[in-house]
């Protein structure tokens, strides 16, 4: 029983990458614990048994990026399906195609607007404020798309995000609004997007699957911390003021609840996610997931859909933390768990919750990538100093 080369703290695609570099290409061995029952962190998945539908555990996760370097690693794991991720958006009964667009505008106005007639009247509604002076995100939304957008499209949806009165909030959370003076409705402008034919669980326990992998589900790094710390190099993917005992205080984090029903619908939506803009609907979105997938649509079971609604609120002790929030308080802690990571001997600090920064699972995988080749390289082949 021989103590591993590298531990990994945490199997979400951060920890995956790295321990899939050092297997595969320094033949280290890498030991993987996860407190979770499973491995693949927030992009894992599950058929569910009685719809044949995947869904996603923690969330809707859509794959895309513009990073050749990370299309032609994760290329090495999976085949990608074409699918091409649009959202859709209801406000007082009716539904709009998003992220804002002319076919948004000249629905929400009852216009046919050309182009530039739809940039002239979204400039005039906006010049209500002057972006610089704005004191909170109401204003600076104003300032970007005019009221008349942001009472439909922004007010109830972030209030509901935030649990706030936009009014309320810093007007550095957004830094633009972008409007589309197009009938273009694609989400994501990545050169590279698609879903995981198989599923994301394939695809991630396929990253571990080399001889030189061991993962360990349901542990907990720090019920066994003391057998590793100071002995073996660490990657550790967890929060970051949790290894700190949260010496410098708790950084805050916003959860979801998705609560999932399986509906005697065929097809309740349409399409895969359509956000709830109206305040007085307490859920922000609908994912229903068999549109994530309609090349698989003979192996569902006919007359079923997969649901889930998703509730945000802030995350208590215990809450699975998801999106780190930008204020001051939490810049401020952030820097000292930087000193303190950076002191912290044989151990490296990534991914989402190791860094407390929001990262789509391209930047995740792009980090660790650079994290092997920068880092772990260096010490492993040349007996560089780990930090
Ligand atoms: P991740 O959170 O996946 O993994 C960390 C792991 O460490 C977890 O499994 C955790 O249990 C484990 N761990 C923590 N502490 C531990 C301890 N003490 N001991 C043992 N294990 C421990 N991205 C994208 O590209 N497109 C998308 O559509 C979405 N959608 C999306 C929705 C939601 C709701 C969220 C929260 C996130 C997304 N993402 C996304 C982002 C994506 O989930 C993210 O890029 C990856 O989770 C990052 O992987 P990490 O490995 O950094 O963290």
């Amino acid at each position: 029983d021989h103590a591993p080369d590298l531990l990994v703290v945490g199997s979400g695609f951060f920890g995956l990458t790295i321990a899939e570099r050092m297997a595969a290409e320094l033949d280290k061995k890498v030991l993987i614990i996860e407190r979770r029952p499973h491995l693949g962190g927030n992009a894992y998945s599950e058929f569910d048994a009685e719809t044949g539908i995947e869904v996603h555990k923690y969330g809707t996760h859509l794959f895309h990026t513009s990073n050749e370097k990370v299309w032609e690693y994760v290329n090495r794991f999976t085949d990608f399906t074409n699918y091409q991720h649009r959202v859709f958006g209801k406000y007082q009964g009716q539904v709009y195609s998003l992220p804002m667009n002319l076919a948004l505008i000249n629905q929400f106005f009852g216009k046919s607007h050309t182009p530039d007639e739809a940039r002239a009247l979204i400039a005039q509604l906006a010049s209500e404020f002057k972006t610089e002076d704005a004191t909170n995100l109401e204003e600076k939304a104003i300032s970007l798309i005019g009221r008349p957008l942001y009472e439909a499209f922004i007010k109830g949806y972030t209030a509901k995000q935030w649990e706030k009165d936009p009014k309320d909030l810093s007007p550095d959370i957004i830094t633009r609004l972008p409007v589309r003076y197009t009938f273009d409705n694609r989400y994501f402008n990545d050169k590279y997007e698609g879903l995981p034919v198989d599923g994301y669980t394939a695809w991630l326990t396929r990253m571990a699957e080399h001889p030189n992998i061991e993962v360990r589900v349901g542990v907990d790094f720090f019920d066994v911390a003391e057998e590793f710390k100071g002995k073996v190099p660490i990657v550790y993917t967890g929060p970051v003021d949790e290894y700190f005992e949260y010496a410098e205080g708790r950084l805050s984090w916003r959860t979801v609840d998705l609560k999932s029903e399986v509906l005697d619908v065929e097809d309740y939506q349409g399409t895969g996610v359509v956000n709830a803009n109206d305040p007085e609907v307490p859920f922000t979105r609908e994912l229903e997931f068999k549109h994530l997938h309609p090349e698989r649509a003979d192996r569902y079971t006919p007359g079923k859909t997969f649901v889930v609604r998703e509730y945000s609120r802030f995350a208590e002790e215990g809450d699975e933390p998801y999106y780190p929030i930008n204020t001051a308080d939490n810049r401020e802690k952030l820097l000292k768990y930087r000193d303190l990571a950076k002191a912290e001997p044989m151990v490296l600090f990534g991914g989402r919750l190791g860094t407390y920064k929001y990262l789509d699972m391209h930047m995740a995988i792009a980090s660790a990538l650079s994290m092997f080749e920068n880092k772990l390289r260096p010490h492993f082949v040349d007996g560089a100093e780990l930090k």
